[in-house]
């Protein structure tokens, strides 16, 4: 995004231009940059080409997910629903995994169907239930085992997954134990061994001690793993300050890593290929102003976009149009909603904004629509992509019809 003239623009297409056509508010997502964060992915890991499978949860939009397979992606997925889109995209099963510490019987025997490359287990008696419904399928199915490193991710702690205190993965002590369990299984093949510490990691060093627990773990089992998936968690900058990751840096330990064991890497990357793709266009409602402060009312509000309100998560707010005057405003960006946490961000030197004037909320392409409601009874947005300069309605705003009949 950038401005042209004082209007900021997205590919080209100014925001107001978008907004007159189509209504606030409204995801925009660019192709152009998230073609360029997928293939600055695969550069930064072209040495042992892993396969990259995305990771739906960050974003399930069907359009964009059969975008992303273009580029040979495949997928991570949680629930059947998940299953369902990524397969609806066409996305080849043996480039599926399927995590999560709680799949049903239901979602196992629909997966194992599927033929997908590999159901990650995460507990004891989740491979208990996978294996009881191999054997009834005469079958023999591929598993990956989640370790819990327990390994700080050095991130925030709602978005923390890798620490013995969390409920994912499986200690070393067990999944030792699993491991010689499935050796003797004759419906589970066990091949990858995965984990997945954390989202929005910025500093390699966890990476790096994760990679230090996994090595320790495999020499233990003595066990030939086909596949090492690392999970996702990259993070992006949502800020001026934000640090990035150093990716040369996690690169040179997974080769070191490598270079003692010949397994195909896994990634399950979202927000970094998905999250600085989108900006949310929204309307100032109001402009109200209080003793303390000033509140610019939106109509865009925390069912749209969660993140503020749950991890308290900042996106950069930009006016659509910029303005000759100084500015020097103090303003709370909030929503509509009935709840004080439904509020964006305080923003100081801003310019003076009146009613109806747009403004954009940044980097919202990961956990954004994904995370949406209908809370307090709201539309959910209209989803759109600029490609080539041209637009593209890759989801249809809701309508009251659609709300009122679910
Ligand atoms: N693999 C597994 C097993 C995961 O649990 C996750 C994210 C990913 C991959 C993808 O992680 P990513 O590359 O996107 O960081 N709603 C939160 C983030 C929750 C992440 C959940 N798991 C947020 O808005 O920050």
């Amino acid at each position: 995004m950038k401005y042209i003239n004082k209007k900021l623009t997205i590919e080209k297409l100014s925001v107001e231009t978008i907004a007159k056509k189509y209504g606030t508010p409204a995801y925009c997502y660019s192709f152009k940059q998230f073609k360029k964060n997928i293939l600055d992915f695969k550069e930064n890991f072209k040495s042992f080409s892993p396969l990259i499978c995305f990771a739906i949860k960050s974003n399930a939009n069907l359009n964009l997910i059969k975008e992303i397979k273009q580029f040979g992606l495949g997928a991570d997925v949680v629930s059947m629903g998940e299953l369902m889109m990524a397969l609806k995209a066409g996305i080849n099963p043996k480039k599926i995994v399927f995590s999560g510490v709680g799949k049903t019987s239901n979602e196992i025997n629909y997966a194992i169907n599927k033929n997908i490359l590999l159901i990650n287990a995460e507990s004891e008696n989740e491979i208990k239930e996978i294996e009881k419904i191999a054997k009834s399928k005469k079958k023999r199915v591929q598993i990956g085992m989640r370790l819990n490193p327990n390994t700080d991710a050095k991130t925030l702690s709602q978005i923390s997954t890798g620490k013995k205190e969390n409920k994912f993965g499986i200690n070393e002590r067990k999944f030792l134990e699993l491991v010689k369990y499935c050796k003797k299984s004759k419906n589970i093949d066990l091949q990858c061994l995965s984990v997945h510490i954390g989202s929005q990691i910025l500093d390699y060093r966890p990476y790096e001690k994760m990679l230090r627990v996994v090595d320790k773990v495999i020499k233990k089992t003595d066990y030939n793993f086909q596949y090492i998936d690392l999970g996702g968690g990259m993070g992006i900058s949502y800020e001026k300050n934000n640090q990035s990751l150093n990716y040369k840096k996690y690169n040179l330990s997974i080769k070191k890593f490598l270079k003692k064991y010949n397994s195909k890497i896994i990634f399950e990357p979202g927000r970094s290929i998905i999250g600085n793709t989108a900006s949310l266009i929204s309307k100032v409602i109001y402009v109200k102003k209080n003793s303390k402060k000033d509140f610019i009312i939106l109509d865009v509000a925390m069912n749209d976009l969660i993140r503020p309100a749950l991890y308290g998560a900042v996106h950069k707010i930009l006016p659509a149009n910029k303005k000759n005057k100084k500015s020097n405003k103090s303003y709370e960006f909030v929503g509509p909603i009935c709840e004080s946490t439904d509020k964006f961000s305080s923003v100081k030197n801003f310019q003076e904004l009146k009613e109806k004037d747009l403004v954009v909320l940044h980097d919202v392409g990961a956990y954004g629509m994904s995370l949406s409601s209908n809370y307090n009874l709201r539309l959910k947005p209209i989803e759109i992509l600029v490609k080539n300069s041209k637009i593209k309605v890759i989801r249809k705003r809701q309508t009251y019809k659609d709300l009122l009949n679910s």
